[in-house]
């Protein structure tokens, strides 16, 4: 190779939001979780991380990592995994044909940009690390599976491995030592249920306050209501969400995905010191959630939240008018920013104020 070749491959990732949460590590260095958990990719949002990797002998000799123009530090050590594993795949790739260009021994150089505003304050670091991964095997030419890539993926960011995927994802916790079984898997494609909507209400944009990493962890060693999340209401809901999801039964998808952001809520709250994710604004938009329900008669809108008090509430596209078309008339059109299909409303605390 000539020192001054550049290789270079790019891919993007979708956000994918857990209706059956990820909330605990059994493993915290592999990223092992202590439960299964499922999400739905926002594929039709079209919330994705557009990543290029390349390696080139003119490179400086660090990696490095451009996050949204701003260079990131690459030292930590789920990043160095992610880098490591594939390096070693790319050696193993480069032993057994010789011919190849050495490109595991070359500097990596990392260019990644969120097609969505940054201050939606969306957890980015699933599709982050998804597109990292996958950038990077497709400049090393692996011949990996996304299940392979799933379980590197891991290893940057625990949700990040069912972004490898499209439509709803699982995320199997796995029982070996060495997290060679905790991978995702795809439960079904989007176009299983095309009809699914996701409304994404900005409550804040300011960076949460307790991460994740840190809060899961302090609530496995504290609250006494996790133990029975993990070992009994996951593993019961997580089948119960699947064949929901088979049947295309928006009903009993609707509750699972409520019932178990309230009890990852439960937990937080029972975890000491407490963990606080939803504030008056959170709660605001989960009785709206129930106004519409309740003059449905049935479950039409879902609401759910991760480690911030931003919500996302599911729907099927023939709500539309109901459950999107009433956040919008609450908020108002002002500060609102609309996909082409789905919807997007980003409006600050104050705004949702007179919903309560
Ligand atoms: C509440 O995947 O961000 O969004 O593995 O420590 O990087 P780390 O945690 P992360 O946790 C996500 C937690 C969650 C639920 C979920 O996505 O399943």
């Amino acid at each position: 190779m000539s020192s001054s070749e550049v290789y270079t491959a790019s891919t993007t990732a979708p956000v994918n939001i857990a209706v059956i949460k990820y909330w605990g590590k059994r493993d915290p260095k592999l990223n092992l979780p202590t439960n299964s958990s499922l999400s739905v990719t926002l594929a039709q949002s079209d919330l994705r991380t557009h990543t290029t990797a390349s390696c080139s002998p003119s490179y400086p000799p660090q990696d490095s990592l451009l996050l949204n123009g701003s260079e990131q530090d690459v030292s930590g050590p789920r990043t160095q995994a992610c880098f490591r594993e594939l390096r070693a795949l790319r050696k193993q790739l480069e032993d057994a044909n010789p011919e190849l260009p050495k490109l595991s021994s070359l500097p990596l150089k990392i260019v990644s940009e969120n097609n969505f505003p940054t201050a939606a304050g969306l957890a980015s670091s699933a599709a982050g690390f998804a597109a990292l991964v996958r950038a990077i095997a497709n400049l090393y030419e692996l011949p990996s599976s996304p299940t392979d890539l799933s379980r590197i993926a891991r290893q940057g960011s625990g949700s990040a491995c069912r972004s490898l995927f499209g439509g709803y994802v699982g995320w199997e916790q796995g029982s070996a030592a060495d997290g060679s079984d905790s991978v995702a898997f795809q439960v079904a494609p989007a176009s299983h249920w095309p009809q699914m909507r996701a409304l994404i209400l900005v409550v804040s944009a300011a960076k949460k306050g307790v991460s994740s990493t840190t809060g899961m962890q302090t609530t496995v060693a504290t609250s006494s209501l996790f133990p029975a999340r993990a070992n009994e209401t996951v593993p019961r809901r997580m089948k119960e969400m699947i064949s929901a999801i088979e049947n295309r039964d928006f009903e009993a998808f609707g509750k699972l995905t409520m019932m178990d952001s309230n009890s990852f809520h439960a937990t937080c709250l029972d975890t000491y010191p407490p963990i606080f994710y939803l504030n008056d604004v959170s709660r605001a938009a989960i009785k709206v959630v129930e106004a519409i329900n309740k003059k449905a008669g049935r479950i039409v809108a879902a609401y759910t939240f991760d480690a911030g008090p931003n919500a996302v509430v599911y729907y099927l596209e023939e709500r539309e008018k109901e459950v999107a078309g009433l956040f919008k008339a609450v908020l108002g059109e002002k500060d609102g920013w609309q996909g082409e299909r789905g919807e997007r409303v980003q409006r600050d605390a104050e705004g949702l104020e007179h919903i309560r």
